[in-house]
């Protein structure tokens, strides 16, 4: 699994031109992206990145790559960042991580967004193995949960170490979320799941990628666009 998310992650960073603002992702492919971009910064190359998570604001700081707040930068000339799931459309599920709010935010705010993921990632229907995150204010756990299975969905809290929630760099938790036959059309259950008070985000991404790098255990990577 590795090398494929090296080769993906290696090749996407050759998307990078010197004097970019970046939007980095969160995981481990991006990790090759950024061990990439480490190499480049170290002979010369100008960027500066704003990180989609805690995790990454830690490894692209040892890395020895600059570092800016959203707020610093604005708009960013490229975002690369992983997936869990990604359809036909480009549609996406992210946040197996944990870093969905963040990662919406960025790739939102950048002009172009390349996906880094392994062949296994690449999915016709979203959402029939991968159960969707989503990101919800602790107070309205319990009535968030009543409305997504009143959706006929099964919504189970992500925990973390002794049965305590996991909480995302937001402080807020996540209900990790399985819907039986799939994702039938993710653009409207994202709009449904918006309107629900109490969620934060979902990890449905619609229309936000552009370029989809797939790594495959052979060492290659195949680029394809929207
Ligand atoms: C983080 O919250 C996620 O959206 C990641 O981008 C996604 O889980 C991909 O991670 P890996 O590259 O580790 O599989």
């Amino acid at each position: 699994m590795s090398h494929a998310k090296k080769a993906a992650g290696h090749r996407a960073a050759e998307f990078v031109e010197d004097g970019m603002t970046l939007g980095l992702g969160t995981g481990s492919t991006v990790f090759f992206v950024l061990e990439a971009l480490a190499d480049r910064v170290q002979g010369g190359l100008q960027i500066r990145g704003v990180p989609t998570s805690l995790d990454t604001q830690r490894v692209a700081g040892e890395f020895g790559i600059p570092l800016v707040t959203l707020d610093e930068a604005l708009e960013l000339d490229l975002t690369i960042d992983g997936a869990d799931e990604i359809d036909p459309a480009f549609h996406m599920i992210k946040g197996g991580g944990g870093a969905l709010l963040r990662e919406k935010i960025v790739a939102r705010a950048s002009k172009r967004v390349v996906i880094v993921a392994d062949s296994g990632k690449v999915v016709e229907r979203l959402g029939l193995k991968f159960l969707l995150p989503i990101e919800v204010v602790p107070f309205a756990r319990q009535v968030v949960t009543r409305e997504l299975e009143g959706l006929g969905a099964t919504p189970v809290m992500r925990i973390a170490g002794k049965d305590e929630p996991y909480l995302t760099d937001n402080g807020n938790q996540i209900l990790d979320t399985r819907f039986k036959n799939g994702i039938e059309d993710p653009p409207a259950l994202e709009r449904t799941l918006a309107a629900i008070p109490g969620i934060v985000e979902s990890g449905i991404f619609v229309d936000l990628a552009h370029v989809l790098v797939v790594g495959s255990e052979n060492g290659e990577a195949e680029v394809r666009e929207r």
